[in-house]
């Protein structure tokens, strides 16, 4: 009877500690360990360049409000391999198909980000490279205000608190939101963006997985050379 109790408790604890272990453990020391890579003269990148790329703008302070405003629960930063998933073949999602950048997402692309945003639900779009597909800052903020302006059933929710609705003093101001139709403010007044949208937006701006990998234009010349012959 013991012996059984502490078989099952062994079992029990085998259970649990080998998918932590296999899990959590190994790819956390597998992938912690990464650092930057230098590009080398032949892949033709400014020479003090590394991969990844340092992100620019105040994209970090978007990270928290991307983090707080439940954005994950709908939208993953994650090109899968192809094995895994036909996100290559969705127009745009792999990044920048016409300089032929597009590709699957590698784990240093995470590495200037301090909370990998990886999302496991695609109520909407994959966002990992929505930086490339979109460039212009008032169709986010339009799209974060009300994303029914764009799309008529568009069932993502409205973060109309990260704008502010005010009075106009004398003329309307720069960034103000173009709203029409139903969507538009009593006569008087505008929409603008409060800092956190600001915020939010160049973090979306930065999502762009394009960067050139150190020696892959070595490895195709190599590969096209070898069947020249
Ligand atoms: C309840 C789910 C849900 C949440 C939460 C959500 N979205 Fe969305 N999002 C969607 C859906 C559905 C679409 C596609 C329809 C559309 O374009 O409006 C979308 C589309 C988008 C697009 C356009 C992507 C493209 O390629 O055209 C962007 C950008 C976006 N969302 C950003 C955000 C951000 C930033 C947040 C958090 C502040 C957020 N979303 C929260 C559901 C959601």
């Amino acid at each position: 009877m013991k012996t059984e109790f502490s078989r099952f408790i062994l079992g029990l604890t085998a259970a649990f500690a080998l998918p932590w272990l296999l899990l959590i453990v190994l790819p956390y020391y597998q992938l912690s360990t990464i650092e930057p890579e230098l590009y080398s003269e032949e892949d033709e990148v400014d020479a003090a360049a590394s991969y990844p790329p340092a992100w620019t703008g105040a994209s970090s302070d978007g990270e928290s409000v991307y983090a707080s405003s439940g954005c994950i629960y709908c939208h993953t930063q994650m090109v899968r391999p192809t094995y895994a998933g036909v996100d290559m073949w969705r127009k745009g999602w792999g990044g920048n198909e016409e300089d032929g950048l597009a590709r699957e997402t590698r784990p240093q692309d995470y590495s200037g980000d301090s909370y990998a945003m990886l999302g496991y639900m695609r109520i909407g779009q994959d966002l990992a490279n929505v930086g490339t597909r979109h460039t212009d800052r008032a169709w986010y903020h339009l799209k974060l205000y009300n994303a029914r302006t764009q799309v008529v059933d568009s069932n993502m929710p409205s973060y109309k608190n990260l704008y502010r609705k005010r009075l106009i003093d004398g003329q309307v101001s720069d960034n103000a939101l173009k709203l029409e139709g139903r969507f538009a403010v009593e006569e008087g007044y505008e929409v603008i963006p409060t800092e956190k949208a600001e915020a939010l937006v160049d973090y979306l701006l930065s999502r762009k997985m394009d960067a050139k990998i150190p020696g892959q234009g070595v490895e195709k010349e190599v590969a096209a050379a070898s069947t020249d012959k």
